[in-house]
C-alpha cells in the first residue's frame, strides 16, 4: 500500500483523519477483523456497530434485500451490539488497529438522560476517538409508530423520531458534554425534514461534527400477485424498509446541502448516503461535506475500493487544480440557484435520419406534440417543440440531438 495515497487529511474536533473516508456504521462495523481490513485497505475511520443498553425491542438476524436495477438496498431486521460487545470491540479495535480512528455509535432507548452519559464514560475508557450519538435510526420507535401509531404514546421516542426533536437532540448532547472530553457527532435523520435545524442546534449543544444522512424509512417493493409474502427471504411478513444506496443520493445531497447552508462555513459535515463511487464522494463535498460515509457500499463490495477512489480523486484534483478538498467543498452553494433565477435558452429537438430505426417510441411520448412519423423516420415539428429533452433520453437509438438557439 502505498501510504501517500491515502493522504488527504481532514480534522474533525482536534482528531486527524488522514482522508475524508470513513465506514459507516452498520453490518460492516460489527467484527474485529472488519475494522482491521478497513485500517489495511486505508479507511481513515469507522464508526462502530449501533450499540445499546439495554438492547431495544427490535433486534433480530438480519434480513436484507439489494435491488440491483432499482439501485436500492433494504432492510427491517437488523442486529444491534449490546453494550458489553461494543465497549469489547471498542476496546479490541483500539488494540489491534493503530491508525484507524474509532468512533462510537450508540443510542439509548428510555426516557432519562443517565443511560445517554453512562454510554459516553464507557466509551472513552474503553479507548473511543469520538463518540457518535444516534439520533437517526428509522427503525426503532419511528417504523413502529408509522406502521402502528395507535400504540405510539406507549413507547418512548429513540431514533429517527427523538432525531427529529430539537430540544431531546439539544438535551442529550449538553448532558453528553458534561460527562466527556471527546469530540462528539450527532448523526441526525433527514425525517421530518428538519435536518437543517436540528444540526444548527447540535452545534449549539456543543457537537464537533453532524453526520448526514441515514437510511429512510419506505415500503420496499412488493408482488402485487402474492401480497402477503415480503420480498425478503426467511421472513413471514412486509415490513417498512430502511432503505439506503445510490437511489438515496440526491435526497442527501440535498440534505448536506440544506445543512451547510444553514450552518455556514466552519462546522463539519459527514455527508453520507449512497456515495457508490469517487464521483459521488466529490457531489457530496461540492454540497458541503468534510467527511463522506460509506456503508452499503461497503456491504456490497467490502474495503478494498477505496484505493482505486483515492487514485482517481488525485487525478481528478490535479487536473482540476485543487490543493486540498476545501478547494471543491462547497462549490455548489454558489451553483444551486433558486427556480426563479432559471435562464432558459431556446431549442428544438431534431432527428437524425440515418440513426432512427422507426421504433415509434418517440411519438407514444404523451406530453408532445410534435414528433411523427415520416415512411423514413420520425421528423419533429421545430415550431411545436418546446425543448424539454424527453424524446432524447426515450429514443434508443440515439438519433435526437437538441439544437440551441441563443
Ligand atoms: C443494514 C444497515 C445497517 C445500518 N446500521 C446502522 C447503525 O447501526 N448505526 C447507524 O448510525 N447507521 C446505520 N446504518 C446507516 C448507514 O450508516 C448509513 O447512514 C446509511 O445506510 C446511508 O448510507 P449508504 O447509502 O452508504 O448505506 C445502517 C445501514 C444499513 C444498510
Ligand atoms: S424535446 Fe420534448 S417537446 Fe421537443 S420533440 Fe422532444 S419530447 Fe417533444
Ligand atoms: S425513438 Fe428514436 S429510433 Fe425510435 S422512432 Fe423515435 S427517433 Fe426513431
Amino acid at each position: 500500500m502505498k501510504d501517500d495515497l491515502f493522504d488527504l487529511p481532514v480534522k474533525i474536533g482536534g482528531v486527524e483523519f488522514k482522508n475524508p473516508f470513513m465506514v459507516a456504521s452498520g453490518p460492516t462495523v460489527k467484527w474485529i477483523s472488519q475494522l482491521e481490513q478497513a485500517e489495511r485497505e486505508g479507511w481513515a475511520a469507522a464508526s462502530i456497530k449501533q450499540t445499546f443498553n439495554p438492547r431495544p425491542y427490535l433486534n433480530f438476524d438480519p434480513r436484507y434485500r439489494w435491488l440491483k436495477k432499482e439501485k436500492l438496498h433494504t432492510f427491517t431486521a437488523e442486529y444491534r451490539l449490546s453494550m458489553e460487545e461494543g465497549l469489547r470491540l471498542m476496546e479490541e479495535g483500539r488494540k489491534r488497529c493503530k491508525e484507524l480512528i474509532l468512533i462510537a455509535n450508540y443510542s439509548y432507548v428510555k426516557g432519562d438522560l443517565e443511560g445517554w452519559q453512562e454510554a459516553a464514560i464507557r466509551f472513552e475508557a474503553a479507548g473511543a476517538h469520538m463518540l457518535e450519538i444516534n439520533f437517526c435510526c428509522p427503525n426503532m420507535s419511528f417504523n413502529v409508530d408509522l406502521s402502528s401509531p395507535e400504540t405510539k404514546e406507549a413507547r418512548p421516542s429513540s431514533g429517527a423520531s427523538m432525531g427529529q426533536d430539537e430540544r431531546s437532540v439539544r438535551l442529550v448532547i449538553e448532558k453528553t458534554r458534561e460527562v466527556t472530553r471527546l469530540p462528539l457527532i450527532a448523526k441526525i435523520t433527514p425525517e421530518g425534514g428538519r435536518i437543517a435545524e436540528v444540526s444548527y442546534v447540535a452545534f449549539e449543544a456543543g457537537v464537533s461534527a453532524v453526520s448526514s444522512v441515514a437510511n429512510r424509512l419506505g415500503i420496499p417493493p412488493i408482488d402485487i400477485w402474492n401480497y402477503k409474502k415480503p420480498i425478503y427471504n426467511l421472513q413471514g411478513q412486509n415490513t417498512m424498509g430502511c432503505l439506503s444506496g445510490p437511489w438515496i443520493k440526491p435526497l442527501a445531497l440535498r440534505d448536506v446541502f440544506e445543512i451547510r447552508n444553514r450552518v455556514g462555513p466552519a462546522p463539519v459535515i459527514i455527508g453520507t448516503g449512497g456515495v457508490a463511487s469517487m464521483e459521488d464522494a466529490v457531489e457530496m463535498m461540492m454540497c458541503g461535506a468534510d467527511v463522506i460515509g460509506v456503508c452499503t457500499e461497503t456491504m456490497l463490495s467490502g474495503f478494498s475500493f477505496l484505493g482505486k477512489w483515492m487514485g482517481s480523486l488525485k487525478d481528478y484534483m490535479k487536473k482540476m487544480g485543487f490543493q486540498t478538498y476545501r478547494d471543491f467543498r462547497d462549490l455548489l452553494l454558489q451553483e444551486i440557484k433558486p427556480a426563479t433565477e432559471l435562464t432558459l435558452w431556446a431549442g428544438y429537438a431534431q432527428v437524425d435520419p440515418e440513426k432512427c430505426s422507426s421504433c415509434g417510441l418517440c411519438v407514444e411520448i404523451g406530453h408532445c406534440n410534435a414528433i411523427v412519423m415520416t415512411d423514413e423516420a420520425a421528423s419533429i415539428d421545430s415550431k411545436l417543440c418546446h425543448g424539454c429533452s424527453t424524446c432524447i433520453d426515450i429514443c434508443p437509438q440515439k438519433a435526437i440531438l437538441m439544437t440551441e438557439q441563443r
